[in-house]
C-alpha cells in the first residue's frame, strides 16, 4: 500500500490513475477504524477498479477541543487493517497540509445549521463539507463511498455535489450494527463497560417508537416523546429525537406523503452517539 503523506505524493499518483481511465472508489474517514468502515471500502472495492482511503481526524469539524482531543485515534492499526484488505493508496495528510496558514475559504449549506446535529454542533458541517470538498478535489475518485449511520452529512453532501456541480458519484452504505444493535462507531470505544451495556437500548428504543408507528401513531410529535420516555433514566439524555422525511429532512406529515425517517443524538455519560432508522 502507498501511504501519502503529502500533497506532492498523493497528486502524482493521481495523475497515474487519471491517466489510466480506471474508475477510482474513495473512502474518506477520520480514523479508528471499525467494520462500519471496512464495509464502505469492500463496496468500493466492488464497484471499482481502485480504491483510495483517507485517514484524517479534521479538527475544523470539531467545535468542542475536549471533544476533538478525545476522539479515538489508532493509526497503526488502521494501516494494518488497510493492508490486510489490500488497499492500494491511503490518503493521511496532516492538519498543516489541509489548512496551512491563511485558509479561509469554507463550504456552507446555510439550511443544515439549524436541524438535528447542525442545531447541537454548530459549524459541525461547515468543516464536514469543507473537508469532504477539499478531499474530493486532491482524490479526484469517479466514486466515493459514505455511510447511512451519518444520515445527515450525506444527505448534505450529496447536495453539495449538486449544487457545486462536482463530477463524483456518491454512493449511500447500509449502517453496519453490533450484534446487540449498537451502530457501529469509533465512539463507541469511549464508553465504560456498564455504559456499552446499556447503550443498545438506544436501537431498541428506535424499534419500539417504529412499531408504534407501523401501528398507526404517526404524529412526530408523539414518536419523539416515546422514544424519549424510553430512554428516561439516569443514564442516557437526549439531544434529539425527530422523525423527519428521508428526502428533505422537513419534520414528518403524513398528508405530505413524507418518507418518514427517525433521527436521534444520545448522550451516554460523555460520549454522544447517534442513529437513525428508516420507518417505511
Ligand atoms: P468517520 O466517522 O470516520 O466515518 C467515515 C465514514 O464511515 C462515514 O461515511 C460514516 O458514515 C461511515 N460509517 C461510520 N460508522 C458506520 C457504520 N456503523 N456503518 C456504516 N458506515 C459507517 O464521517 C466521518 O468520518 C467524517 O465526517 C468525514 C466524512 C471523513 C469527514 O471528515
Amino acid at each position: 500500500m502507498e501511504k501519502h503523506t503529502s500533497l506532492g505524493s498523493i497528486i502524482e499518483a493521481r495523475e497515474h490513475w487519471i491517466k489510466s481511465g480506471l474508475r477510482v472508489g474513495f473512502v474518506p474517514t477520520m480514523g479508528a477504524l471499525h467494520d462500519g468502515h471496512l464495509s464502505l471500502i469492500k463496496r468500493a472495492r466492488k464497484d471499482t477498479d481502485l480504491v483510495v482511503v483517507s485517514v484524517f481526524l479534521n479538527p475544523k469539524q470539531f467545535g468542542d477541543p475536549s471533544d476533538l482531543n478525545s476522539y479515538p485515534t489508532n493509526i497503526e492499526h488502521d494501516l494494518s487493517l488497510l493492508n490486510k484488505m489490500g488497499i492500494q493508496h491511503a490518503f493521511l495528510p496532516t492538519p498543516d497540509i489541509m489548512y496551512p496558514n491563511g485558509f479561509e475559504t469554507f463550504v456552507v449549506n446555510d439550511e443544515a445549521s439549524s436541524i438535528l446535529c447542525g442545531a447541537s454542533r454548530p459549524g459541525h458541517f461547515k468543516g464536514v463539507l469543507t473537508v469532504v470538498l477539499k478531499l474530493l478535489n486532491i482524490v479526484q475518485p469517479t466514486d466515493a463511498f459514505f455511510g447511512l449511520k451519518d444520515f445527515q452529512q450525506l444527505a448534505l453532501i450529496k447536495r453539495m455535489v449538486q449544487d457545486l456541480n462536482l463530477p463524483t458519484n456518491i454512493v449511500g452504505c447500509p449502517i453496519l450494527r453490533d450484534p446487540d444493535g449498537l451502530a457501529m462507531s469509533s465512539r463507541n470505544t469511549l464508553l465504560t463497560a456498564k455504559e456499552r451495556e446499556y447503550a443498545p437500548m438506544i436501537y431498541e428504543a428506535m424499534l419500539a417508537v417504529k412499531k408504534d408507528f407501523e401501528s398507526g401513531f404517526h404524529d412526530a410529535g408523539a414518536v419523539s416523546r416515546a422514544f424519549r420516555k424510553i430512554l428516561s433514566g439516569s443514564y442516557f439524555s437526549v439531544d434529539y429525537a425527530e422523525l423527519r422525511d428521508a428526502e428533505t429532512l422537513v419534520s414528518y406529515l403524513e398528508k405530505e406523503n413524507h418518507q418518514p425517517h427517525f433521527f436521534c443524538a444520545v448522550n451516554i455519560g460523555s460520549v454522544r452517539l447517534i442513529d437513525n432508522l428508516a420507518f417505511f
